[in-house]
């Protein structure tokens, strides 16, 4: 017998605390009119991590909600997989958290750094689990709180990124129509350079003289990124499609990461996906990372603006530079 992959339940979360554009003009030189005309972003929502609020508090309170959707308790789960390159801890992981604040006692979990496809490639490994037969249900999220990695002197970079965590539940099926029907995961590290995080890390950790912290911070070739961004979601949607011999016009919805809106539009271009056949909201969150994709299919699911039986494409860029595709039919 062949196992699949059905999606069940989403949910998202983010912080309490709204930043606008205009916040951004008392400590950088930049206005909301150039934020919004070259990336697209109103609003951001940024953690008070001296509340508690954390990568973790995110992550579990989208996973209630997907949990809730799906009709299923935190002891229903045998996997959870979080995407997040600001965990709270190195260890325990994340995904330990999430597996003590949900009661998921039968689960392993583990936390896996792709920066911004970190949902993708979690969905795609939890994808393989099920099929195999080795898991029943899984969580999977994507979850980050960059605010806490951003150089708020760096113009070029601190304007772009919001926190907030998405969550996905999928469970076994025998019905291959209704499931994931493919992902496709890429990695390129001789182009590490363009999107980077050099200090923190166990190479230049907190102690050393060398460590500056503002190198522990993103650091990234904004034009550079771009043009990859473009490039490679357009590349791998295509690819996605080509495994099912499918073509843009067989998709009823695509998700793009939502990193910078002309990024966005270059690739619905590319693509000919019109305005109606795609969500986006990073005119309220900014660019979230990993949670950005999990956060769009919520949304749009709750929102109606996806519904059973339609094939939703989904696509992501991110740093060090990993990128992917996703193709569900609900
Ligand atoms: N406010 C005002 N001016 C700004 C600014 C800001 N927040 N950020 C950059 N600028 C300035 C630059 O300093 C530069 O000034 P200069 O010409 O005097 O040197 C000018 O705007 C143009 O910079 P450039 O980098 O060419 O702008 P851009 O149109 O490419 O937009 C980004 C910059 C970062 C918005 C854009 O490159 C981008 O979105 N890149 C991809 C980001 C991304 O996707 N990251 C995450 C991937 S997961």
């Amino acid at each position: 017998m062949s196992f699949f992959s059905q999606l069940i339940g989403t949910g998202s979360a983010f912080p309490e605390k709204v930043m606008t554009n205009a916040d951004f003009e008392s400590f950088v030189e930049t206005s909301d009119e150039w934020i919004r005309t070259r990336t697209g972003i109103h609003t951001r929502h940024i953690a008070d991590i001296r509340k508690g609020e954390s990568t973790s508090s995110l992550a579990i309170a989208a996973a209630k909600k997907a949990l809730e959707m799906a009709k299923l308790s935190g002891k229903d789960l045998d996997l959870i997989v979080v995407g997040t390159v600001t965990p709270d801890s190195v260890m325990p992981t994340t995904g330990n958290l999430l597996q003590a604040a949900l009661g998921a006692e039968r689960a392993f979990s583990f936390d896996l750094q792709a920066a911004c496809s970190g949902f993708l490639y979690g969905l795609s490994i939890a994808d393989q689990f099920i099929r195999t037969g080795a898991v029943q249900t899984a969580l999977v999220i994507g979850a980050e709180t960059l605010s806490t990695l951003i150089n708020w002197q760096d113009r070029g970079t601190c304007v772009l990124f919001g926190d907030g965590a998405g969550a996905a539940i999928l469970t076994r099926t025998s019905d291959p129509e209704h499931s994931i029907l493919g992902t496709r995961l890429y990695s390129d590290g001789t182009k590490g350079d363009i999107l980077k995080i050099p200090h923190g890390g166990a190479k230049v950790p907190h102690y050393l003289p060398e460590y500056r912290h503002k190198d522990h911070s993103i650091h990234m070739q904004g034009s550079e990124v771009f043009k990859l961004a473009v490039r490679n979601m357009i590349d791998a949607s295509m690819a996605v499609l080509a495994d099912h011999h499918l073509t843009p016009e067989d998709v009823d919805f695509f998700l793009f990461h939502q990193a910078n809106v002309r990024i966005l539009e270059m690739c619905m271009k590319t693509l000919k996906v019109p305005r109606e056949k795609t969500w986006i909201n990073l005119d309220r969150y900014g660019n979230t990372s990993a949670a950005t994709l999990p956060v769009c299919l919520d949304e749009a699911w709750r929102q109606g603006a996806i519904k059973t039986g339609d094939r939703v494409l989904m696509a992501t860029f991110g740093g060090g530079v990993t990128w992917a595709s996703g193709l569900i039919r609900l």
